[in-house]
């Protein structure tokens, strides 16, 4: 089988996103939509991979480097300036092709399509066809209409502005997807012309010369329209973006994965997940995200770059920010640990088995051993602390001087008592409880009790202030 070149057409502005950002680079599922095309075409591991850009196009091509790099793959972006037409951007590409290569063209803002379906749009150009993906559509208004003999041959495709009435009913839409070879490409876009309703450089005349050349032009049909719906507009991003969402849930369904409702479940990145999983509703997944067996998240959680430890228990309104997934950044809850509701971990925060985190709880930066318990209103930041830990209501260190970020080691068996202030750098002893309301700035030994606060006083027959008569 011939090499695939695959070029992007990503020149277009997106004049309907009424946006700043370049179309190809809004979101769809967290990742760019260039990022999903892109995807879609290293499954094919091409031999080039060319972006054609115009609007943006120095946002836009560094984006698809970096999207490009990410799964091993090169990428040349070539600029198309001033834009004339889908058939005068692939031209731009074409010097980048060598003659003995298939070229697939893919459309930036095709975000859904599939690896699968551009591998069967190649095998069906066979290295010396053109090939075509169409789609039967119920309103096919808009898009390029498939021309067909009566014996059902493609014969050329009719933009809807230049297509008749009889023309404008026919509901074999081309989805913009073609593959041909390189060879025959070249010499097709050299006879362009532009005398059509739009004056532009139409690639798809391509199928009119390809027949007169007597070159077959085969048409794939996808019945999965998802694949090919571009996205033009904020509604057609959020109508994707729901079919993306269905799929990835229903892909996690079949896995064994319980979601307590898949149209109220948001993946933006990777989500892995062991055995009997449950997922309650309107959970928010982003970066890498790994589910132990038996866990189960609480509704309405976010969770970023994290490792959730087998049967742990995420409860409602946990907000999990690991920021990048790491062994050593990240956040990683221990197996059956309890967290939330309402808590927060961000980055370094290590719970051990059985750890428990209550509500509004912050841990940042911080190891906490198996079983240590910080059940109320607490922050842990910079901090190591011990097995069994148990760590009172109100308590905080004060990690930060101003100017520095300073450690507190808790070691095992501390209790500490509520409301009290851990001023780091400081080493509370094994075994030291803490008194509540402690202020502590000195390590304390081990199996002390350390109480550093104002004395209780007694004034006896204390007569309060009265108010004055006016
Ligand atoms: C194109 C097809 C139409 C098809 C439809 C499917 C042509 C002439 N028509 O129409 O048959 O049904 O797609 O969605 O190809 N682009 C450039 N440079 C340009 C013009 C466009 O890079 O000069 C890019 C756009 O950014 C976009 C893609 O090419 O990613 C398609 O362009 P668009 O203007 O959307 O083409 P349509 O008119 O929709
Ligand atoms: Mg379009």
């Amino acid at each position: 089988m011939a090499a695939v070149d695959v070029v992007v057409m990503a020149a277009g502005k997106g004049t309907r996103m009424k946006s700043a950002v370049p179309k190809v680079l809004h979101r769809l599922g967290g990742r760019a939509l260039l990022d999903h095309v892109v995807a879609a075409a290293a499954g094919l591991a091409p031999r080039r991979l060319v972006v054609v850009t115009g609007h943006g196009a120095e946002q836009v091509g560094g984006a698809a480097r970096g999207f490009a790099s990410a799964l091993g793959l090169a990428c040349e972006t070539v600029l198309q300036q001033p834009q004339l037409g889908t058939g005068h951007a692939v031209q731009q590409a074409l010097p980048l092709l060598p003659d003995d290569g298939i070229c697939l063209v893919l459309n930036g803002d095709v975000p859904l399509i599939e690896t699968a379906t551009l591998q069967a749009l190649v095998q069906a150009c066979a290295g010396e066809r053109l090939a075509l993906l169409t789609c039967d559509m119920a309103d096919p208004t808009g898009y390029g209409r498939i021309l067909r003999e009566t014996d059902g041959a493609v014969r050329g495709i009719v933009e809807q502005k230049d297509a008749s009435e009889d023309q404008r009913r026919i509901t074999e839409v081309y989805t913009g997807f073609m593959a041909a070879p390189n060879r025959l490409m070249r010499s097709w876009l050299s006879r362009l012309t532009n005398h059509n309703a739009q004056g532009e450089y139409y690639l798809t005349d391509v199928v009119g010369l390809a027949v007169g050349d007597g070159v077959a032009a085969r048409a794939l049909v996808i019945q999965d329209q998802p694949q090919v719906d571009g996205v033009n507009s904020p509604v057609q991003l959020a109508t994707l973006e729901r079919v993306y969402q269905l799929r990835r849930a229903q892909a996690l369904m079949e896995q064994g994965v319980r979601l307590a409702d898949p149209a109220r479940f948001d993946v933006r990145g990777e989500l892995v997940c062991g055995a009997d999983v449950e997922i309650d509703v309107n959970c928010v997944f982003h970066g890498r995200v790994e589910i132990g067996e038996g866990a189960r998240i609480g509704a309405n959680c976010v969770i970023a770059h994290a490792r959730i430890g087998a049967g742990a228990v995420i409860h409602p309104f946990t907000h999990i920010d690991g920021e990048k997934f790491a062994e050593t950044a990240g956040v990683q809850v221990g197996a059956h640990a309890l967290v939330g509701p309402f808590a927060r971990l961000r980055p370094g925060a290590v719970l051990g088995d059985e750890v428990h985190i209550g509500n509004f709880v912050e841990v940042k930066n911080s190891t906490l051993g198996q079983g240590a318990k910080a059940n109320h209103l607490a922050y842990l930041g910079d901090a190591t602390v011990g097995e069994r830990v148990n760590y009172g209501a109100g308590s905080i260190t004060a990690n930060y001087d101003g100017a520095n970020k300073h450690r507190t080691v808790i070691e095992a068996d501390v209790h500490v008592g509520s409301n009290c202030v851990l001023v780091a750098p400081v080493t509370l002893g094994a075994g030291t409880t803490v008194g509540g309301g402690s202020t502590i700035t000195k390590d304390t030994p081990p199996g002390s009790l350390a109480v550093a606060r104002g004395k209780q006083v007694h004034i006896p027959n204390w007569q309060r202030p009265v108010k004055k008569k006016p």
